[in-house]
């Protein structure tokens, strides 16, 4: 069977580009691509919104009027992929393709004749065309203006690596179940499966390269699950020290689609509430742990309204992973910085402080909560913190890794040489509550 014609992929991928341009997460629009096509379209239209800001900077040069919504998806997705290092088409060959995907639809057929002569002048011009528009921010680093001046103003020193970090591609990488098997045995299953991969961790395996998790060996009896290296550290801080049996409490706040909480019924034998506000979402939770051999009390609630869910008896260890802006994953949800707006950071961190405001009477004195996000903004990591510090006395901060930011101590350059290095941006913080 064959697969899509290049055409007929720049079609698909500009309709992706064209709804999240419009706000539609990437993940719901490609839903809706036919299954066959689906991974083709989802890693070209990365490679899209990888080079997003070049490509309209180059649009905005080439045609400072833009046509309608679907021509304008389609031109930006040729001049993404035209300015890809990668170069993974011929340039002609791209540009001859995207004008016939042009003539193919209705929506776009009148502008083909447009989208060809603004292609073929970025064909003729590029070097020129790019030595202007690389002089902007946003073509420069592919992130909103507003947030790359936020970058440079929380991390002066950092910013420049942070955003190449978001460009790159994310590893593929696994938790294995301890209740199943250690990590090193895995490992070793791995390499008689001849498949490349580094432990990560206490408990992490990253793989040389990503492959369908149908692909991945133990993956279905639930030997392990997808999860990244930053997030693998939320249930092992959580649980330190604490020697929790089967009398006590923990409570996931913000558990779908259930990463955490399944890390945590694989580490400790505590019963786990796992509350979730998106009845779809908490479906997750229960798929996912099925999988794996684990239960928890799966409940669809707002935690922070605490009368509609809590039995009125205290937890020993709480989680708390808020919704955030997701600005620490933008390796691997490209779309996210095309999405937020910089006036969510202030709404989500009114949320944040929502949810530790209503939580934190429901711990036992002695009792740990571990606030964590997937965002590098301070509003969302150590300013909530701070704020909550100041106004909660019975709340002391253990040693916590803080900010992570998506790459930890190394250069750019060598992420390719050190996998080890290479995690999603988090914040977290692990609140003790000092007995009276
Ligand atoms: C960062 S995600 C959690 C990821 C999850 N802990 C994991 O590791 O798989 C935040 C989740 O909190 C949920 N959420 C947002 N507000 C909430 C609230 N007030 N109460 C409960 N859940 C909430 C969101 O729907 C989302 O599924």
């Amino acid at each position: 069977m064959h697969g899509p014609a290049l055409w007929q992929q720049l079609q698909s991928c500009a309709l992706v580009i064209e709804r999240v341009l419009k706000g539609a997460s990437a993940t719901q629009v490609l839903d809706d691509v036919r299954a066959d096509w689906r991974p083709g379209v989802q890693s070209l239209s990365y490679v899209v919104m990888r080079h997003l800001g070049t490509a309209q900077a180059l649009r905005q040069f080439l045609a400072p009027k833009a046509p309608k919504p679907a021509a304008d998806a389609l031109l930006l997705t040729a001049l993404a992929l035209l300015v890809d290092e990668r170069q993974r088409y011929d340039p002609h060959t791209l540009v001859n393709q995207a004008v016939e995907a042009a003539k193919k639809q209705r929506s776009t057929l009148p502008l083909a004749s447009f989208i060809n002569g603004c292609l073929r002048r970025c064909l003729r011009e590029q070097a020129a065309l790019m030595g202007q528009v690389m002089q902007q921010p946003q073509a420069r680093w592919n992130h909103p203006a507003w947030w790359i001046a936020r970058l440079q103003h929380e991390q002066p020193e950092h910013w420049e690596t942070i955003l190449q970090a978001n460009n790159q591609q994310a590893p593929m990488v696994l938790r294995v179940n301890r209740r199943h098997l250690s990590r090193d045995a895995y490992l070793a299953q791995l390499q008689e499966a001849g498949i490349d991969a580094w432990p990560q961790d206490e408990h992490g395996v990253m793989l040389l390269k990503p492959r369908p998790v149908s692909e991945i060996p133990g993956f279905v009896q639930g030997q392990v699950s997808v999860q990244d290296t930053a997030a693998q550290l939320a249930a092992p801080l959580l649980l330190q020290g604490m020697n929790l049996g089967s009398s006590s409490r923990v409570l996931d706040a913000c558990a779908a689609p259930g990463g955490k909480t399944a890390h945590l019924l694989e580490l400790c034998d505590a019963p786990v509430t796992a509350l979730e506000i998106d009845a779809q979402r908490a479906e997750k939770i229960t798929q996912g742990l099925q999988r794996l051999g684990l239960k928890a009390e799966v409940i669809t609630a707002d935690a922070a309204n605490t009368d509609s869910w809590w039995d009125g008896e205290l937890f020993d260890a709480m989680l708390v992973d808020a919704p955030c802006t997701a600005s620490g994953i933008v390796k691997r949800h490209p779309d996210v910085r095309w999405l937020r707006r910089e006036t969510d950071i202030a709404q989500l961190a009114a949320q944040q402080s929502r949810l530790l405001q209503a939580l934190w009477p429901l711990l036992k004195p002695g009792g740990r909560l571990l606030y964590c996000t997937c965002s590098v903004f301070r509003a969302e990591g150590q300013d909530q913190i701070d704020a909550f510090l100041t106004h909660n006395t019975q709340a002391r901060l253990l040693p916590s890794p803080g900010h992570l930011m998506p790459v930890l101590g190394v250069d750019a350059p060598k992420l390719t040489d050190n996998p080890q290095d290479v995690h999603d941006g988090f914040y977290y913080a692990l609140l003790e509550k000092v007995r009276a």
